[in-house]
């Protein structure tokens, strides 16, 4: 119960502990989901920059649409870090460690699913992201070359291969890992209005970034969520920097224990992982 003693921050504690972070996740998910089926239709995966290019000219408010999948993609996973990090803090549900690892396998999923759609785009950004993710997954001893086929293979077959994973495959992965956890946990529209508000408006006033081909520019910036990694390969070798790093923590959120002792010191570790992530990636961002 709050109490009439307690100081702001506290009740912003409060507010934020309580806020239905998931449930929003989930309803940017949806947009996002609906906006892209409409994308799809005029996507040509044979010419990506020019068929996104052409989205905005010739789709009925093709810009517009663009923006929703954009920012609602943005959302869905910015406000799924917030869920997750509020559920880590309060600390209150346990799982078994097999569904635990198939619910926050999610996170992983979800960041395939952005980062497929970055390289569909098929502007400066998209075709650098593409290429850097190739050579990381190729970086993997004995299944480098058949990760790579499976979910990226830009340099053979164009955008092919992320199309139908950025579409179905990832998709039905994340659907797959989310499964138990929808059954149980869901969302309305009515209660997200002022969400399902914000989205549309900031769609038609901010559009959706497309960089055409910097000539002569010495680096590109990938998706935001990429700088960190871009940035560490540039000391690191790309398998440690590309594969190892990123792994250990998402090995540290599969093998977080439940027993409080141990359970702090998983934690520290990520905040850690997180805090040298957030300089690395300021650290690329003031290079672009
Ligand atoms: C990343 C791994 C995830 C974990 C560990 C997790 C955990 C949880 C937990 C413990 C609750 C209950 C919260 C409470 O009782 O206060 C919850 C609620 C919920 N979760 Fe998740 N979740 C995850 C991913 C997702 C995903 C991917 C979605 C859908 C996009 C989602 C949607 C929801 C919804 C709709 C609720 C109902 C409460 C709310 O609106 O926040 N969750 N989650």
């Amino acid at each position: 119960m709050a109490s009439s003693g307690q100081g702001p921050l506290t009740r912003l504690g409060r507010l934020l502990l309580d806020h239905r972070w998931g449930g929003q996740a989930l309803i940017c998910l949806q947009v996002s989901v609906l906006s892209g089926i409409l994308l799809a239709l005029q996507y040509n995966v044979a010419e990506p920059y020019y068929s996104t290019a052409t989205i905005e000219l010739v789709i009925p408010y093709g810009s517009f649409w663009r923006a929703l999948h954009y920012y609602s993609s943005q959302g869905f996973l910015l406000l799924l870090f917030c869920h997750l990090a509020v559920v880590l803090w309060k600390g209150e549900h346990t799982y078994a460690r097999p569904a635990w690892v198939r619910l926050t396998a999610t996170v992983p999923v979800a960041l395939l699913l952005m980062f497929t759609g970055y390289v569909l785009r098929g502007d400066a950004t998209g075709e650098a992201a593409g290429a850097i993710a190739e050579h990381i997954a190729r970086s993997i001893p004995v299944a480098g070359n058949f990760l790579n086929q499976l979910l990226f293979d830009v340099s053979a077959s164009g955008a092919r291969r992320i199309y139908a994973n950025h579409l179905a495959g990832l998709v039905a992965l994340g659907g797959f890992c989310a499964w138990p956890h929808l059954r149980r946990y869901t969302a309305r529209w009515q209660d997200h209005l002022l969400l399902l508000m914000l989205l549309p408006a900031l769609s038609i006033l901010v559009a959706a970034p497309m960089e055409p081909d910097h000539v002569g520019l010495l680096h590109i910036g990938g998706p935001w969520f990429f700088l960190g990694l871009q940035e560490l390969l540039r000391y690191l070798p790309v398998f440690w920097a590309g594969v190892a790093a990123p792994a250990a923590v998402i090995i540290a959120l599969f093998a977080l224990p439940d027993e409080k002792q141990g359970r702090r010191r998983w934690l520290l570790f990520i905040c850690a992982w997180l805090a040298a992530y957030v300089v690395l990636s300021a650290i690329s961002y003031w290079r672009i």
